[in-house]
């Protein structure tokens, strides 16, 4: 049977009102993309391999909650929607919001928001305003309008986004066979490793496929997980530019619970790690490269041993999302005049 989108693939497990319309663009169904080389770097017969979230229709991994969290908008005739983001969820909300045929609003950070993912809400006919201000002051804005006037908020705090991100975790075990020993990702607002958890735990009491460890990574300038409080948040892994998760205390007990933990990486890492994937094909956008820059550093300083395991990272979103992080620091393309000579010249430098 064809991929028929997350609801109607994992229906039964997903608390949506029964009433609801699905609106979906067929996220989800991801693949599982082996990554043998940097595996070797991990240690002796690790078996690494990425979820691709960047394959999803609006190219990252909220699709998976957009769709639940706007079918069930729609199924309560929703006038309208509203979010704060640092770009994916704005254009993922705009995508599913405009399918469904209703107004999307969205509020983002002035000058911090990747072209890819500001370009998508435009495109999707979302009414785009930027704040003076960071992520976390959008939040704290829309929270607000959402209550006052009656606009529907479809950042994770709704709680049908962790119903649909949750599926991940699903399809995971579904490839599998069984869950992975550890499962690493970023963490940003983080409702994806609450989700994940979420569904791993759930997939477990039905189907016994076991439970992973959890490593979820900060930037180092945007930590507040891993220095204990908020902080003013900076790093250029911009999706990850947040310095007061809404699900914080629900971040750090699934890591916990899980027997993992989360940690921070600098940005020199996760560009270097950005690098890394890209050598094997896989082109993501710098904060979706944290999860497995941070794996890398936990093994390097000898605080984790993978050897014989199977490891998931996450890669949240595309390369394609945030194009100037890479034409900037590129050296300048030769050009050439439109003669074999010249060619020639530019091969042998
Ligand atoms: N990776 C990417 C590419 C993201 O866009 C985000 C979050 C995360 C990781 C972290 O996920 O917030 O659930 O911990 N982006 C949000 C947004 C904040 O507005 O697009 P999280």
């Amino acid at each position: 049977m064809p991929w028929r989108g997350v609801i109607e693939q994992y229906g039964e497990f997903i608390n949506l009102p029964k009433n609801s319309p699905v609106i979906t663009l067929l996220e989800g169904g991801t693949p599982l993309i082996p990554l043998p080389v940097l595996g070797r770097m991990l240690g002796k017969n690790v078996t690494l391999v990425a979820k691709f979230e960047g394959l999803n229709p609006t190219g990252s991994f909220k699709d998976r909650g957009m769709t639940v969290a706007i079918s069930e908008a729609a199924g309560r005739k929703a006038r309208s929607v509203i979010c704060a983001s640092t770009g994916n969820t704005a254009a993922s909300a705009a995508a599913y919001a405009s399918r469904a045929g209703i107004p999307c609003i969205v509020l983002i950070p002035q000058g911090k928001v990747a072209m890819g993912k500001l370009a998508g809400a435009l495109a999707y006919g979302a009414k785009v305003l930027q704040i003076q201000g960071s992520f976390d002051d959008a939040l704290t804005m829309v929270v607000q309008a959402s209550e006052k006037l009656s606009i529907v908020l479809v950042n994770s705090l709704n709680p049908f986004r962790l119903e649909g991100q949750k599926t991940a975790a699903f399809e995971v075990c579904d490839a599998l066979g069984k869950s992975p020993d550890w499962l690493c990702l970023p963490v940003g607002n983080a409702g994806n490793i609450t989700s994940y958890w979420m569904g791993f735990k759930q997939y477990h009491q039905i189907k016994q496929t076991g439970l992973p460890k959890i490593l979820g990574v900060q930037a180092e300038g945007a930590a507040p997980l891993v220095v204990g409080h908020p902080v003013e948040p900076e790093t250029v892994a911009t999706a990850i530019r947040i310095g007061k998760p809404a699900r914080g205390e629900q971040a750090l007990e699934a890591a916990q619970e899980s027997g993992g933990r989360i940690i921070a990486v600098s940005d020199d890492c996760i560009l270097e790690m950005q690098h890394s994937l890209a050598a094997e094909g896989l082109w993501v956008e710098p904060a979706s490269a944290a999860g497995l820059a941070g794996l890398a550093s936990e093994v390097r300083e000898k605080r984790l041993s993978l050897d014989g395991q199977t490891i998931v990272t996450v890669c949240t979103g595309h390369g394609l999302k945030d194009p100037d992080i890479i034409t900037r620091r590129a050296a300048p393309i030769p050009l050439l005049a439109p003669v074999l000579s010249d060619l020639e010249k530019a091969l042998r430098e």
